[in-house]
C-alpha cells in the first residue's frame, strides 16, 4: 500500500468503504451510525442515541449545547433564548449552528448535518465534498446514487 500514489490509494479505500457500506473521514472509515465526520478531519460520536456535533475540535451534544463562534455555550431546551449564528437568530432548541454562519433544522433531538448549502440526515445522505448522494445503505450497493442540487435550508435568516 505504501508504493501506491495517493490516487490510487483513495480510489482502493473508497471502495472498500462502498463495499462494507463504511464512510470516509480523512484516512479514517466509520459507520455512520455511531460517527459523524467534521471537514474531512475530526469525527464525533453517536452517544445514547444523541449524534454529538464538532465545535472547533470538541464534540458536544446539540440538545445541550450550541456552538457560539467556536465556543460552546450551554443552553436550556425550548426557554425561547435566542443565539446569533452569523447575520441570524435562532433558537437551538430547532436548530444548529454551523460554522458560525450556518443553520440547519432539528427534527426532535436529531440534528441535520452540512453539506455544502445543503442540509441532510446522515441516516439518508451522505457528503462528499459538499455534493449530497443518497447513503447507498448498509451493504454499499453504489448503484443508485442520485445527487440532490437544491438548497432547501438557505442560512441568514431568521430561524426560530
Ligand atoms: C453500522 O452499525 C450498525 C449498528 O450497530 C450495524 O447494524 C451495521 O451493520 C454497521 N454497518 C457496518 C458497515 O459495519
Ligand atoms: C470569533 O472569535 C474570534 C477568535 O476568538 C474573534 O477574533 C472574533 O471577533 C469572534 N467573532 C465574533 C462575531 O464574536
Ligand atoms: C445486506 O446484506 C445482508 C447480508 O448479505 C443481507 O441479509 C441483507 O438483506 C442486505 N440488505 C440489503 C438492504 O440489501
Amino acid at each position: 500500500m505504501v508504493g501506491l500514489a495517493h490516487f490510487s490509494l483513495l480510489a482502493i479505500t473508497a471502495a472498500g468503504a462502498a463495499a462494507q457500506g463504511l464512510l470516509s473521514c480523512g484516512e479514517a472509515q466509520y459507520n455512520y451510525t455511531e460517527y459523524t465526520c467534521f471537514d474531512d478531519t475530526t469525527l464525533c460520536p453517536v452517544q445514547s442515541g444523541i449524534r454529538t456535533l464538532d465545535c472547533n475540535g470538541a464534540c458536544y451534544d446539540p440538545n445541550k449545547y450550541t456552538c457560539s463562534n467556536t465556543t460552546l455555550e450551554t443552553y436550556s431546551p425550548y426557554n425561547g433564548e435566542l443565539f446569533d449564528c452569523g447575520v441570524a437568530r435562532y433558537d437551538p432548541s430547532k436548530y444548529v449552528c454551523y460554522d458560525g454562519d450556518m443553520l440547519c433544522p432539528k427534527s426532535g433531538v436529531t440534528p441535520t448535518l452540512p453539506c455544502g448549502d445543503d442540509c441532510y440526515f446522515a441516516s439518508e445522505y451522505t457528503c462528499t465534498d459538499g455534493v449530497l448522494s443518497h447513503y447507498a445503505g448498509p451493504n454499499g450497493s453504489d448503484g443508485t446514487v442520485s445527487v440532490l442540487g437544491q438548497s432547501r435550508f438557505p442560512s441568514k435568516h431568521e430561524y426560530f
